[in-house]
């Protein structure tokens, strides 16, 4: 009897160690960063840079948003650097909250590559 109580006890605790690791793994993915890139860390880049990568000719497409530089050039959505009638090479985060049915939630599956400096 004693021993099914200890047991039940320590059941008890495992599952709650287990909560506590998931809680906070939870905690440091909303952590100010982006697809497992600490913003502060990405280099800045100028919004000349972002403007060659237009993804025309073979170039690589980048688009800006809310200030962080996402690389959709491997994105099949996003072939030759146009996605729905909008260009890469450029800020869009007025479009993309605006324009798009799909938001910002999409940019988590993106590479960051950069930032553009306020
Ligand atoms: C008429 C406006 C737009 C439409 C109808 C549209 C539609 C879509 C659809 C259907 C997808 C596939 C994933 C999903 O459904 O969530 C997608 C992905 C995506 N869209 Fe849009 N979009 C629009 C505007 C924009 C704008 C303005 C941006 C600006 C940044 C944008 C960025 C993206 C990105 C980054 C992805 C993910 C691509 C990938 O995962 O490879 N979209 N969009």
């Amino acid at each position: 009897m004693k021993k099914r109580y200890l047991f039940f006890i320590l059941l008890l605790m495992v599952l709650l160690l287990v909560i506590v690791a998931c809680k906070t793994d939870k905690a440091s993915d909303s952590n100010n960063t982006t697809k497992d890139v600490a913003i502060e860390e990405l280099p800045i880049m100028v919004m000349e840079e972002v403007a060659l990568n237009d993804g025309n000719e073979g170039r690589n497409a980048y688009i800006v948003v809310d200030g962080i530089v996402y690389d959709v050039t491997s994105s099949s959505k996003w072939k030759s650097g146009t996605h729905n009638g909008f260009q890469a090479g450029r800020d869009l985060s007025e479009e993309i909250l605006r324009d798009s049915p799909h938001g910002t939630k999409v940019l988590k599956n993106i590479k960051a590559i950069g930032r553009i400096e306020k």
